[in-house]
């Protein structure tokens, strides 16, 4: 199968070789060319450039030629934060709130994770792996194209083990790339458990196993007042290492408690959330950001801040400071019940002051590589999967965002197959 797409009104994040990452300052810079066309061949990017330079076409056979005019290709979104196995959705606590609770509130009621967990607990593996294949191909079409999953609705080793394998499941099914997160410390489960036992446990009991059925990518906590301090995340942290698992962490939710500094210092790949941030928060990241050390990354999460009415993540000064910044979606039955990343990059820049550029680049290059996937995805380069979104016809780059209503994508490519 052998495809040319021409009169492409802006190529976006195509490289010959691709930059792992970017860092704020760099954003803005993603490489977008132009009047551009691109070359797929068995499902595989083939080449790219200016149609200016464009070289002809020599061997028209099995050539389907694609005219993108007025339309912009974008690297496939690359959501690097999810909890997109769940039982059901929680759609009555939305109501309660509608009411006058708080999420907080919710969740001290017994409501919140632990809601999900009763729901998770009950639910057999397939029907579970169902629901996920379910919201996975609908946010494919969406124009996902690399998801992180986490556990943590499972809160007892049954039940995370029974997510976890869900996710390994999705991995063996789809050809995407997807990351597995154990977030062993999501709440104190219901019982005897303080969130100091709860996390002592989850490291003598849960960790080994997961570690050694393979079953994670990285480790996860909710560092946050009232779920898991700073010292119980950080002992989930160092215990991950022992098995060469890396942190990416949700921290600075509600409250900032020390998190990010305890984070950097244990060399978690991204800090989740971050909708509360300190001065000293932000310098710890600008410090890194500027070391020769690995990246690590602030992951914003708007669809959260939306749907909680809490502060959005102040990305803008993280930018500013050089802190390389990832957008996912937090796609999850309470905080974020929607996996549409288009939405998340419309949020970055109306609700975040993101340039396009910037915001696109957050929801690809560096989001691949804020769940460690950056040499496949993220990006289009020579040799890489056709993994692709393919925009209506828009004026500019930033109708993403000023169109809030409309849905910006027209088609989405996974290894060159329309979905
Ligand atoms: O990222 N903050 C913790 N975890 C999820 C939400 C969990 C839930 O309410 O189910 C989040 O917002
Ligand atoms: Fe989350």
């Amino acid at each position: 199968m052998r495809m040319l797409w021409k009169n492409i009104k802006g190529l976006v994040g195509a490289y010959e070789l691709p930059p792992a990452y970017l860092k704020g300052k760099e954003m803005r810079g993603f490489s977008c060319i132009e009047n551009a066309w691109l070359a797929i061949e068995d499902g595989k990017i083939a080449d790219f450039g200016a149609m200016s330079d464009f070289p002809g076409i020599v061997d028209w056979s099995g050539l389907e030629v694609v005219d993108c005019t007025g339309r912009f290709v974008l690297p496939a979104w690359c959501d690097s934060h999810t909890h997109l196995v769940f039982a059901a959705p929680r759609d009555g606590e939305f109501l309660a709130r509608l009411e006058g609770k708080t999420y907080q509130e919710i969740a001290e009621a017994g409501g919140g994770i632990l809601n999900s967990a009763k729901a998770l607990e009950a639910l057999p593996e397939e029907e579970l792996l169902n629901s996920a294949r379910f919201r996975l191909e609908q946010v494919i079409r969406q124009g996902t194209g690399a998801i992180e999953i986490k556990s943590g609705y499972g809160l007892s080793t049954e039940a995370e083990l029974k997510m976890l394998r869900v996710i390994a499941a999705l991995k063996s099914e789809y050809s995407i790339p997807i990351r597995s997160t154990f977030l062993g410390c999501h709440a104190v489960p219901e019982g005897k458990w303080t969130a100091k036992s709860w996390t002592a446990h989850v490291i003598a009991e849960l960790l080994p196993k997961v570690a050694e059925e393979r079953l994670a990518d990285y480790v996860d906590a909710f560092c946050e007042t009232g779920y898991f301090s700073v010292a119980d995340t950080e002992a989930l942290l160092k215990a991950a290492h022992a098995f060469a698992i890396q942190g990416k962490i949700h921290v600075n939710q509600f409250n900032a408690i020390g998190g990010v500094a305890m984070g950097i210092d244990c060399q978690v790949l991204s800090l989740d959330h971050l909708e509360q941030l300190s001065a000293s928060d932000l310098s710890a990241l600008a410090l890194r950001a500027d070391s020769e050390q690995a990246p690590v990354f602030a992951c914003a999460l708007p669809g959260c801040s939306y749907f909680l009415s809490i502060p959005y993540t102040p990305v803008r000064s993280l930018m500013d400071a050089n802190v390389p910044v990832a957008l996912a979606t937090d796609y999850n039955p309470g905080s974020a019940p929607s996996g549409n990343m288009s939405r998340v990059v419309q949020m970055g820049m109306v609700k975040m002051k993101m340039h396009p550029l910037e915001a696109i680049a957050a929801a690809t290059i560096n989001g691949a590589a804020a769940m460690g996937v950056s040499d496949v995805a993220g990006t289009i380069a020579p040799g890489r999967s056709a993994n692709l979104v393919l925009t209506k016809p828009m004026s500019g780059l930033e109708t993403l965002g000023y169109a809030f209503g409309e849905e910006p994508v027209e088609k989405v490519f996974i290894d060159g197959v329309q979905q």
